[in-house]
């Protein structure tokens, strides 16, 4: 496989001369719009960071990149979006490892999954489409701040975000499910976060803005549509832009200096086919970011607590399990060996601060605080774990 002519031309004219020494990290990056956009960056001579939720998917692109460009530096880092904790570990781990990134793509993305949720039990669209990208960004916008170069964050949109309506009494859809609504909705949500949160940082470290691939040919509408869509790409010829050519928008924002917050991508068919170009950042996605941010912030407080006493729950079990097990004779040894590593694991690390150290946002009930797993609770289990 090797790029087309015509994104070869196009990036000569209108791509940056050349990404060397930069490093572009995109999710969803296995398939569609996200691999094309991976394969572009390799070209230009960036590493590229595939972050996607399936080890294996991810496996066979990296292997696909290299041997497109056997020079290129190509890593993998496992990221789901419907699921906060998996978002919470890679966010985690990014920082920790003090991961090096030019340009962070938020590209993945779903459509039409009628009656599924995410793991923190939201509508699965609008969770993974807007929450899940809302907390990644959230969680790594400080660390961005914190490199010593400038950083660009782009959020991945939808032209159908300029039909979408923001409802806050059935925010999920969920007394009349329309799979077309909610998809409209999630990205006018992301389009709404990501211009305020431009705005916000204006004159900082991080860049964010958008880009929008139009009407391209990937998994997402054949999985949506079936295969008729390949069909009628074919009858129609240009009705579709190829993945390769949507990606080209992030080319676009490497290029120019695009004011923050623009949303960058085909321009004819009211946004449907083309080459990258900016598009009108229309009054709906500029107004009401306010109200957006707050309900944002609450729903996502909301499952944090019930996630905090979740883990509580859990590992409380696991100490009770821990003290039985030691009051035994004939105990599983191994059990309980791997019981006290997980629960000291847990005591040392973010969690447990989180838990019951810090729980900044103040979320969990006070009898909880004082349950089993206190400092004096847990210092007492492997006092008694070490004398055994
Ligand atoms: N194609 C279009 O016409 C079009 C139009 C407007 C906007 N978009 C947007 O463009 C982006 C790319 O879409 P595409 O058309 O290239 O679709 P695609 O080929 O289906 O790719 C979507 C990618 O997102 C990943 N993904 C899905 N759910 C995820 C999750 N929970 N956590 C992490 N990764 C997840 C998928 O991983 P798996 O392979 O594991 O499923 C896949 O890698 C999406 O944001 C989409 O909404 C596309």
């Amino acid at each position: 496989m090797s790029l087309k002519e015509k994104t070869v031309d196009w990036l000569k004219k209108n791509g940056p001369a050349s990404l060397d020494g930069k490093t572009v990290l995109v999710t969803g990056a296995n398939s569609g719009v996200g691999f094309a956009t991976a394969r572009i960056a390799a070209y230009l001579g960036a590493g590229v960071i595939l972050a996607c939720r399936n080890t294996e998917k991810a496996e066979r692109a990296k292997d696909a990149l290299i041997s497109e460009f056997p020079d290129a530096r190509v890593s993998l880092m496992k990221l789901d979006l419907a699921d906060f904790s998996s978002i919470d570990a890679f966010a985690e781990s990014f920082m920790d490892e003090k991961t090096d990134v030019d340009f962070f793509i938020n590209n993945a993305g779903i459509f039409r999954q009628p009656g599924k949720k995410t793991r923190d039990g939201f509508e699965l669209v609008i969770g993974t489409n807007y929450l899940g990208v809302y907390r990644l960004c959230e969680r790594l916008l400080p660390y961005f701040e914190t490199l010593l170069h400038p950083v660009t964050l782009i959020n991945t949109v939808s032209l159908i975000h300029k039909i979408a309506k923001i409802e806050y009494g059935d925010f999920y859809y969920s007394k009349k499910y329309s799979d077309l609504a909610a998809y409209a909705r999630s990205k006018l949500c992301l389009a709404r976060y990501t211009y305020a949160a431009a705005k916000k940082h204006e004159g900082g470290n991080t860049k964010l803005g958008m880009t929008q691939p139009g009407i391209a040919l990937t998994p997402l509408g054949v999985n949506a549509f079936g295969k008729g869509v390949k069909r009628l790409s074919k009858v129609l010829g240009r009705a579709f832009n190829s993945p390769e050519k949507s990606a080209l928008a992030f080319a676009y924002v490497a290029a120019h200096n695009v004011p923050p917050g623009s949303i960058i991508g085909p321009t004819k068919f009211f946004g449907g086919w083309g080459y990258p170009k900016p598009n009108k950042v229309i009054r709906r996605v500029k107004e009401g970011a306010d109200e957006l941010m707050s309900f944002t912030e609450s729903e996502i407080a909301r499952t944090e607590k019930e996630r905090q006493i979740r883990r509580i729950e859990r590992f409380e079990g696991m100490m009770d399990e821990a003290l039985r097990l030691m009051s035994e004779p004939d105990a599983d040894r191994e059990r309980l060996k791997s019981l006290v590593a997980e629960l000291e694991a847990y005591y040392t690390g973010r969690d447990w601060k989180k838990d019951f150290a810090d729980d900044e946002a103040g979320l969990l009930p006070s009898e909880l605080k004082r349950g089993v797993l206190s400092e004096d609770g847990i210092d007492a289990l492997l006092d008694e774990y070490n004398e055994l």
